[in-house]
């Protein structure tokens, strides 16, 4: 199946949904979102908590599922039609929207004093979360505690989004729009292609001290690496993530470590090269640093001062140098004769893949959410259009990951 053309019906046809509705003002968008799952296939059930009933009737759910709505868990009745239990093993993917903060910390307790808690608990189906909440619960400790707890469990969290509260309040905390949901959710059922696949990954800029305060450096803001990153652990990967200074967030199933200088990446690169299967170099590595670093810092009595610098290591064409060498993906930004740049790059540094992109657009590139792309191999050239970063790292990896698979099976068929 190639991840690129599928759209989310082939992701839910005749799929089982779960959706568990807790106390929120957002319940009103799960109504939505049971519209667009069944719109696409799904198969749909509701469980509602006692106070999601408070906002939007069973029968509402109902009617748009249909199906019976449960909301308790020694309902003879209910539970005579469907317990549990049942409903525990019925699911394909669980997802409590809108999710309080109480909920959430039912869920990381372990608790399983309702129907909700109590099919989650006797689920072995991926579950995720869309919080919704005031602000000031979000981002209290208690919940971002438990927050932490349900993610070590694999548990997917989709949002919150951040705007206008129904309290009043603006921030972090809006449960994601129906559509964004259904988007998210898809990926529960994609296909791991890089299931049981190691991919590392370099990112972000690198700095070269110059004295013990100044340092030469680039623009680049990481984005695209930790995009790259995060795409290849949906993907299933197990990834390594090698990153120069940035401040972006990392989810903690990446291995992450952290690094300043280029030096200081190609060690942290080396330490587990031997045991990957697929390298991907995204970091904007200054191709110089000074040839000493001053002890002091530098006072500024002359009119001009001139800095050597030397060339810093070449950490790709190192890793794809290697005996035993894994699947090398390099990246170009250029500002000029993109395509003729690239190409001599995948020749000269003998990468698999090389992903070119232009930096001199003010709306794309660098510091930006966006970017477009195109990406070279020794026989195919494919292209791709201005998106989010995000949704361009996601078919990067879909390309990257057909290119591994095919140039697996034609070593395989050489053997
Ligand atoms: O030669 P150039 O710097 O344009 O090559 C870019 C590619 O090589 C990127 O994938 C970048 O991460 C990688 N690179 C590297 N080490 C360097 C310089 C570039 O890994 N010292």
């Amino acid at each position: 199946m190639n991840l690129l053309n599928c759209d989310a019906m082939n992701f839910f046809h005749n799929k089982n949904i779960l959706l568990g509705v807790t106390g929120g003002i957002a319940a009103y968008k799960s109504v939505t979102l049971v519209r667009r799952l069944k719109d696409q296939g799904a198969n749909v059930q509701v469980i509602m908590t006692e106070s999601a009933q408070e906002f939007v009737t069973a029968l509402t759910f109902q009617a748009i599922s249909g199906n019976p709505v449960h909301t308790s868990l020694l309902d003879p009745q209910a539970e005579a039609a469907m317990g549990h239990i049942e409903l525990a093993r019925w699911a394909d993917a669980i997802v409590i929207a809108p999710a309080t903060a109480n909920s959430m910390a039912r869920l990381a307790g372990g608790e399983a004093g309702d129907l909700l808690t109590a099919v989650c608990l006797a689920s072995k189906a991926p579950v995720a979360l869309a919080p919704a909440m005031n602000q000031a619960m979000w981002s209290n400790q208690a919940t971002q505690k438990n927050l932490q707890i349900l993610k070590s469990r694999n548990i997917e969290i989709f949002g919150p989004a951040a705007g206008q509260q129904a309290c009043g309040d603006v921030g972090e905390g809006r449960m994601l729009e129906a559509e964004e949901m259904t988007e998210k959710l898809a990926s529960l059922f994609k296909q791991k292609t890089l299931s049981g696949i190691r991919v590392m990954l370099t990112a972000g800029p690198t700095r070269e001290a110059i004295d013990p305060v100044r340092y030469i450096s680039n623009h680049s803001s990481g984005k695209m690496g930790y995009a790259i990153a995060h795409a290849a652990l949906e993907a299933g990967a197990s990834v390594e993530l090698v990153s120069g200074p940035c401040s972006l967030e990392v989810s903690e199933r990446i291995q992450l470590s952290r690094v300043e200088s280029a030096a200081q990446m190609l060690a942290a690169v080396q330490r587990n090269i031997n045991e990957i299967d697929i390298f991907i170099a995204v970091a904007a590595v200054a191709d110089y640093r000074p040839r000493a670093i001053e002890g002091q810092k530098i006072k500024k009595h002359a009119d001009t001062i001139t800095l050597e610098l030397v060339k810093n290591p070449d950490i790709l064409a190192m890793v794809a140098s290697l005996q035993n060498r894994p699947f090398c993906v390099g990246f170009a930004a250029e500002t000029e004769n993109l395509e003729q740049y690239a190409k001599q790059k995948l020749e000269s540094k003998q990468l698999d893949m090389i992903v070119a992109n232009r930096v001199d657009k003010s709306d794309s590139g660098f510091n930006s959410d966006y970017n477009s792309a195109t990406v070279f191999s020794a026989n195919s050239t494919t292209e791709f259009e201005k998106s989010t970063k995000t949704r361009l790292a996601t078919e990067l990896i879909g390309l990257i990951a057909s290119h591994y698979i095919n140039d697996e099976k034609i070593t395989e068929q050489h053997e």
